[in-house]
């Protein structure tokens, strides 16, 4: 058996994304009209033998309530919420539920970061990690030299795929291939955090004694016991000693941390639904009569005016309103919002209960890794008519009666 981990951290966490964390968990935020925790949920469905998926975190347990209870009777696979009563890093979260992951005996474990957009290869990874018969093997990918600081870098034996080094958001450039945030690991991986505890502890024990303390790096210091990073704690002082394997990815990958980033990854879910889900895409059935272009995600209580232009990568969430002449380009419509007559929006992400005036326009040059590369209208904002917006941020409950450009509306 098989069981899959998803960490979603914690409030404190995911702080570039706001204002739209404000009032949802970042990990529940839609990209093509689902949860983002959901991508990585349903490619775990697609691994054989999966017994449960746990998701841990340090959100209130009722946040995530509705979402584990309805994707559990959908995907008819039990999905759990593990709340942690502060945070223990990657893999310290993984460690302090290690009895309830063992509970159903399984002969791998596979831990996936929510916030990493992908085509999660999880079954041609699980036969990869298999052959190399080592404790884990971490999904990676080639990326520009100058992007690869802000992951964890990395060299492998390029014939053995052993992972021989690892360096986390390293100053001076060490690798273009970085850590995708998705592994599988045997039980021994336990074993492996167990030791990185106990070894602090040790250290700490001895600092106590003597002072030792100069000795020690600041941030190793710093951190209790109980607190271990899958990545600088275990994938650094465990590479090259065969224990570490890595699987590259060919296909698209992405780390979500910012609006722009979540506009960008709902664009590349809504061209991967093509392929594992077309009855999710608007306008291959008929059934919206509005003009749509390229990929596009219409929630079934939306109510779109057939003289609507929509696409491409548009997706329109629940009770969302859209008038006659309305153009939609690249935006993520959240719940509730009414875009009225002849309105345009390009580039933006629109909040829950936002409501755009007719003849307006909502717009931004849509440099998906810009400050304000995209328009983000916070929860209940309201532009009137004939305003435009142009790359700018609207913090939730504003009313815009003038024009605006390049602003942050506090
Ligand atoms: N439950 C729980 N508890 N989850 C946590 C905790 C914790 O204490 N700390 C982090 N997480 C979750 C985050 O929500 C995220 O999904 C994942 O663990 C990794 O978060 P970070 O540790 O903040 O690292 P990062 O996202 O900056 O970078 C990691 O992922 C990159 C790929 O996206 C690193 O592993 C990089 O090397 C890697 O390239």
């Amino acid at each position: 058996k098989v069981v899959a981990v998803i960490m979603v951290g914690g409030p404190t966490k995911g702080t570039r994304f706001r204002p739209l964390s404000f009032n949802t968990p970042k990990p529940l935020f839609p990209l093509a009209g689902q949860p983002m925790v959901h991508h990585p949920i349903s490619a775990c469905k697609r691994i054989p033998n999966l017994a449960q998926i746990f998701l841990i975190g340090f959100y209130e347990e009722k946040e995530f309530t509705l979402y584990v209870s309805s994707i559990s009777n959908e995907l008819k696979i039990p999905v759990r919420y593990l709340k942690e009563d502060k945070p223990h890093g990657s893999a310290g979260g993984l460690y302090y539920f290690r009895n309830i992951i063992m509970e159903d005996n399984p002969s791998h474990i596979f831990l996936l970061n929510c916030d990493v957009c992908c085509s999660f290869p999880l079954t041609d990874m699980l036969e990869a990690h298999k052959r190399y018969s080592g404790m884990g093997t971490v999904l990676v990918i080639k990326v520009s030299a100058e992007s690869a600081n802000q992951f964890g870098e990395l060299v492998a034996d390029p014939i053995t795929k052993e992972l021989l080094h690892y360096t986390e958001k390293p100053e001076t450039f060490v690798s273009d291939l970085i850590n995708c945030g998705v592994y599988v690991f045997t039980p021994d991986i336990f074993t492996a955090i167990q030791e990185v505890s106990t070894h602090r502890e040790d250290q700490a024990n001895l600092r106590h004694l003597s002072s030792f303390e100069t000795l020690q790096s600041p941030t190793s210091r710093a951190l209790p016991q109980d607190f271990v990073r899958l990545d600088q704690d275990i994938l650094s002082p465990f590479a090259g000693k065969k224990q570490l394997y890595t699987y590259e990815t060919m296909d698209f990958w992405e780390q979500i941390k910012t609006p722009g980033m979540s506009l960008k990854c709902s664009g590349l879910y809504l061209a991967q639904f093509r392929y594992t889900s077309p009855d999710l895409l608007a306008g291959g059935d008929g059934t919206k009569s509005a003009s749509i272009l390229g990929d596009v995600y219409v929630h079934p209580s939306a109510k779109v005016h057939p003289t609507a232009k929509i696409g491409p990568n548009v997706s329109i969430s629940a009770n969302v309103r859209i008038g006659a002449g309305v153009r939609l380009i690249g935006c993520i419509i959240l719940d509730d919002v009414e875009v009225q007559e002849n309105a345009v929006v390009i580039n933006s992400i629109v909040g829950w209960k936002s409501s755009i005036g007719k003849w307006s326009r909502v717009q931004a040059d849509g440099d998906y890794n810009a400050k304000l590369g995209i328009t983000i209208l916070g929860e209940a904002v309201i532009v009137e008519d004939e305003v435009v917006v142009i790359s700018s941020i609207v913090l939730p409950n504003k009313t815009l009666n003038v024009s605006v450009q390049d602003e942050i509306i506090l």
